[in-house]
């Protein structure tokens, strides 16, 4: 696929240039600031554009001039703090602008995965109820998977990456895998949720922890599902992430 990556300068933005590249696909990366790029291991076989990921028409003109089938948003960073503030929401809304202007020029819905937190992860057993319902940290994930639930079906053929902590690889792509699943965190738990009032938290805190992933395999992960192109079974799915044995 040509794929148009945005924030290819981030933490898992450049993992995503590597990995998405290696893999065959033909990458572009839309970054502020092209100079951070100058070092990167695959800067001769990427195109970098200088654009703001804030602005619809960069993305929009960008992915026209290459033709791009598919577009990763990897720019932005969630606001921690519940009253925090990024420019995150900003960017999703100009993602989801651009998208939409190419899918109806194009008559097919655009391919693109957006990122996301674990929050917005429903806890599997009690109805309507995702994670960040008890713990309100990196809120702006919620906002964008209402704006991508606002969507009608047919606009844009949307995924959300749910990742909980994410870090780099320490070795373990030897002996893990990522194991994906719609709506919940794979595998959770659903000790203590019976308990009245605090065992939500209780689920919650005794099992996050064991969520964490390495940017290397969330990228892996985007990069194998890209290569299934409408084949996808996350299209129009939030998919959380976790690491298991090979
Ligand atoms: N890291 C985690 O543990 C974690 C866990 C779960 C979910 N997530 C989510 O995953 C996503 C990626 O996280 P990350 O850790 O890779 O973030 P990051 O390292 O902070 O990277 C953010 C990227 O966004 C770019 N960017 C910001 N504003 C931009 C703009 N207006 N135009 C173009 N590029 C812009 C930055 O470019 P510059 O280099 O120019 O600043 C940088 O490349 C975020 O949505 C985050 O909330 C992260």
């Amino acid at each position: 696929m040509r794929v148009l990556l945005l924030g290819g300068t981030g933490n898992l933005g450049s993992c995503l240039l590597t990995t998405l590249n290696g893999r065959g696909h033909t990458v572009v990366t839309l970054v502020r600031n092209p100079s951070k790029l100058t070092s990167h291991p695959q800067r001769h076989s990427i195109q970098v554009e200088e654009g703001d990921a804030k602005k619809a028409a960069d993305i929009r003109d960008i992915a026209r001039r290459h033709q791009c089938d598919a577009i990763v948003n990897a720019a932005g960073h969630a606001a921690m703090a519940p009253w925090g503030k990024s420019d995150l929401p900003a960017i999703v809304d100009a993602v989801i602008q651009a998208a939409l202007e190419l899918g109806q020029e194009r008559h097919t819905p655009m391919r693109v995965w957006f990122l996301g937190g674990q929050g917005i992860l429903d806890i599997p057993t009690l109805p309507n109820k995702m994670i960040a319902d008890y713990i309100p940290m990196f809120l702006e994930h919620a906002t964008t998977w209402k704006k991508l639930q606002e969507l009608p079906p047919s606009a844009i053929a949307w995924s959300i990456l749910c990742p909980g902590l994410m870090r780099p690889a320490v070795g373990e792509s030897l002996v893990y895998k990522l194991s994906g699943e719609s709506t919940s965190p794979p595998g959770w738990s659903t000790k203590f949720l019976r308990i009245p009032v605090l065992g939500p938290y209780m689920n919650i805190m005794s099992q996050i922890s064991s969520y964490a992933t390495s940017f290397e395999m969330n990228a892996d992960f985007i990069a194998t599902d890209l290569e299934k192109g409408r084949d996808s079974e996350w299209l129009l799915h939030k998919v959380g992430v976790k690491q298991i044995r090979k």
